[in-house]
């Protein structure tokens, strides 16, 4: 029988912070030889515990809720938890997991800070419209303070899966269809929660998770959770990249997704979680699943009840059950009869030790539950202020005909539309602790600024429904204004998780009524708010001008503010193609050009659509300002790049309006000839820059032959020499052309 030394209470913590090492200081072997002391000391029931993780009945973030974790965590059955925070409760609950429990081992606080924890930042996908890697991981870092300081030690981000699907709607959480951007955008979440020097000891920094491993971007018809068929190449190439970034970064937990890839589930998938994640990648952290996706497995249907899905599961090398109860009912079970080698168990144990050593956490439990700090630190003047400039930078001018903003201070303005009025909705999905009472709508916002006097406001219609009889007042209230601005869109109910939609187009009777006010004869402004691309082509008809804000978080009201009345000159760019309509999808830049392309002189028997131009709406990259900017031709330091070389590429970009503005420059490549079909424009490099009223800048982008890496016909990685086509521009449809040859 083996034998349990039985430890008073809370003695691995004075044992561990009488040593006084610093967790991150101790280096990775003395971290490990803790790990090992502690467990040494385990049970496999404990053991087995610290594989759990269940939702607090805080938040619902799932279909199933366990009502006894507070007994669970007494027992040592349960060592994570996720939907709690606030000092007050993670400090109670960990002061049963440190004092009640017979190791003491402090628990894990996980909780989803996608965009902000109090102080929210616009969604993901707005944020990545900024193409400001520096605003973004100032907004992870923010997300992470106010976490850390509301008792959270891990947050479930950054979500890191491409996707060209806009009818999938947890688009909203992600950072668009391109690999390279997504890429860069899934390093700076990363450094911005855990750090810049990734110390997980820092009080105020906490774990990031890369999710939703892998591939759940591409679920078939867009329908959330669906099955993803796609090839190893489109995987490795266009899908893995983010993911990648994310773990050079150094995160250091995962998540599974919900999703099969190639029929095999990504929770039962060994080629994922063990051969391609820890082999090759080096991942060195833990793997958690996603919310029941152990369970989910019989579902699937390759396991015939849960407690093979359980072994599937860990034999895969998933480490942590959330919320399944499938490790906690079977897995004891299943290592004393000997279907599961307990080296397996010692292992998935060994990761998460690891983590929580190095958070600190048997230090010192409590580091996050200070509640002075809490107080201090959450809705902090310096990080509302840093929501509202990510705001401001993550919106997209669409359409400005005839210079219709920015509106000038004193007009007077008719606001039109459920969504102005509406505070909750500017959160978008996901809001984490997020608290909208606190916060100023469009309408507050628009009023303040612009005088309480020249605002006149009518809701017209909800954002849902065929409801028409509030049109009627709604013209009425725009006939006595100059301008009229009418906010539409989706309410944030309507992306994020389980949002897939079939149409989508603006919702509900909104666009008839905008129809109507244009009919007025006035300059109509419409301000969207919405979680995905959207079909716009009724609007882009009927408005003169047309903001994306997407969900801007708690101080979107003031940025869209500011935006209109040209406080602040929109630099925003797509970082997902907006298609016509939604037979288009998916639809994305970085396409084949297929045996029939388009341009060919045929009529008939080309790739093409015979009711519909093959082009978007507004195409990935696209973005107006209140500026204008034109673009030089582009001048190459040689038009041969060598093996080991370089090229640099020179574009010279002027503000030819006048006003002071931003510009995304983007740069992209393409392979003429491969060993396989390449795309016809792929993204490999941006730089932003501020350029002021009639000022020029050269932008120089270096090429390397590494850059044009691909898995070739043998799925090797690596570069064919040949002949090139490069393109600077201002979105991926609007570029200048230049050509080189990789020898
Ligand atoms: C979602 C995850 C999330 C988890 C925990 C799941 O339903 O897919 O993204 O992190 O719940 O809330």
């Amino acid at each position: 029988m083996k034998k349990i030394i039985f430890l008073p209470v809370i003695s691995l913590l004075f044992f561990f912070s009488a040593c006084k090492s610093h967790n991150t200081d101790a280096g990775p072997d003395k971290i490990d030889s803790k790990v090992d002391s502690v467990l040494n000391l385990m049970t496999l029931d404990e053991k087995i515990g610290q594989m759990v993780i269940y939702t607090s009945d805080w938040d619902v973030t799932g279909p199933t809720l366990k009502s006894n974790y507070i007994d669970d965590i007494r027992k040592g059955n349960c060592g994570n938890i996720f939907n709690a925070h606030t000092t007050a409760y993670v400090r109670k609950l960990q002061k049963i997991a440190v004092e009640e429990s017979r190791l003491g081992i402090p628990l894990l606080f996980g909780y989803d800070v996608i965009h902000g924890h109090k102080t929210i930042f616009p969604i993901s996908l707005g944020e990545s419209a900024s193409w400001d890697l520096e605003a973004i991981e100032k907004s992870a870092r923010v997300s992470a303070v106010e976490a850390a300081a509301s008792g959270l030690n891990w947050t479930f981000a950054p979500m890191c899966d491409i996707s060209v699907e806009p009818r999938w709607g947890r688009v909203s959480e992600g950072a668009g269809e391109d690999p390279y951007l997504g890429s860069k955008i899934a390093a700076a979440r990363v450094h911005g929660f855990q750090g810049d020097n990734n110390d997980l000891s820092d009080s105020l920094t906490i774990l990031a998770c890369v999710k939703h491993f892998a591939a759940y971007g591409a679920p078939i018809a867009g329908r959330d959770y669906n099955t993803v068929d796609m090839s190893k190449r489109v995987f490795l190439d266009a899908y893995l990249p983010p993911y990648k970034s994310a773990i050079d970064a150094g995160a250091m937990s995962v998540m599974t997704s919900f999703n099969e890839l190639d029929g095999v589930p990504a929770t039962a998938n060994k080629y994922l979680m063990t051969d391609l994640l820890r082999n090759q990648l080096g991942f060195k952290g833990f793997v958690v699943t996603d919310y029941t996706a152990i369970n989910e497995l019989v579902n699937h249907g390759v396991a015939a009840n849960e407690a093979e899905a359980g072994l599937l599961a860990v034999k895969a090398g998933v480490d942590m059950d959330m919320q399944g109860e499938v490790y906690f009912k079977y897995l004891k079970k299943q290592v004393e009869s000997g279907q599961v080698d307990e080296k397996l168990i010692d292992e998935a144990v060994r990761r998460i030790l690891k983590v929580k050593f190095m958070l600190g956490l048997f230090d010192d439990p409590y580091k996050y539950c200070n509640a002075e700090r809490e107080k201090r630190l959450v809705y902090a003047p310096e990080h509302l202020q840093a929501a509202l400039d990510v705001a401001k930078k993550s919106m997209v001018l669409l359409k400005n005909a005839n210079n219709t903003l920015p509106l000038e201070k004193g007009e007077k303005i008719a606001v039109i539309g459920e969504l102005a009025n509406s505070k909750r909705d500017l959160l978008g999905s996901w809001k984490a602790a997020g608290d909208w009472d606190f916060m100023k709508s469009i309408l507050d916002e628009i009023k303040t600024y612009n005088g309480e006097n020249n605002v006149l406001y009518s809701e017209g219609c909800k954002m849902m429904g065929d409801d028409r009889s509030g049109f009627a007042a709604a013209i009425a209230t725009a006939r006595k204004a100059q301008k009229i601005i009418m906010v539409i869109g989706e309410s944030c109910d309507w992306s994020g998780e389980a949002a897939s939609r079939t149409n989508i187009q603006v919702p509900g009777v909104q666009t008839e009524l905008l129809e109507k006010l244009r009919a007025l004869g006035k300059p109509v402004v419409v301000v969207l708010m919405n979680g995905r691309p959207l079909d716009l082509t009724r609007e882009d008809q009927t408005a003169d001008a047309i903001l994306e804000a997407w969900f801007p978080g708690t101080m979107g009201g003031k940025a869209v503010t500011q935006v209109l009345f040209g406080e602040y000159n929109p630099s925003g760019k797509l970082t997902m193609t907006f298609p016509r309509n939604v037979g288009q999808v998916p639809i994305f830049y970085y396409e084949k050009n297929t045996g029939r392309p388009i341009y060919l002189p045929n009529d008939k028997y080309k790739s093409k659509y015979i009711d519909c131009p093959n082009t978007p709406l507004y195409p990935f990259g696209y973005g107006l300002s209140y500026t204008t900017f034109e673009y030089s031709d582009i001048t190459l330091s040689s038009n041969t790049l060598k093996e080991n070389g370089k090229i640099e590429a020179t574009v010279t970009v002027k503000n030819t309006g006048s006003r002071d503005g931003d510009e995304v420059v983007e740069c992209y490549v393409r392979d003429l000839v491969g060993s396989i079909t390449r795309p016809v424009k792929e993204l490999k490099g941006f730089e932003k820059i501020k350029l002021k009223a009639g000022e020029s800048k050269p932008v120089i982008f270096t090429i390397t032959p590494d850059m044009l890496a691909f898995h070739q016909l043998d799925m090797s990685y690596g570069t064919e020499p040949g002949d090139y086509k490069l393109f600077i521009g201002t979105s991926s449809a609007d570029v200048k052309e230049t050509s080189f040859k990789l020898e």
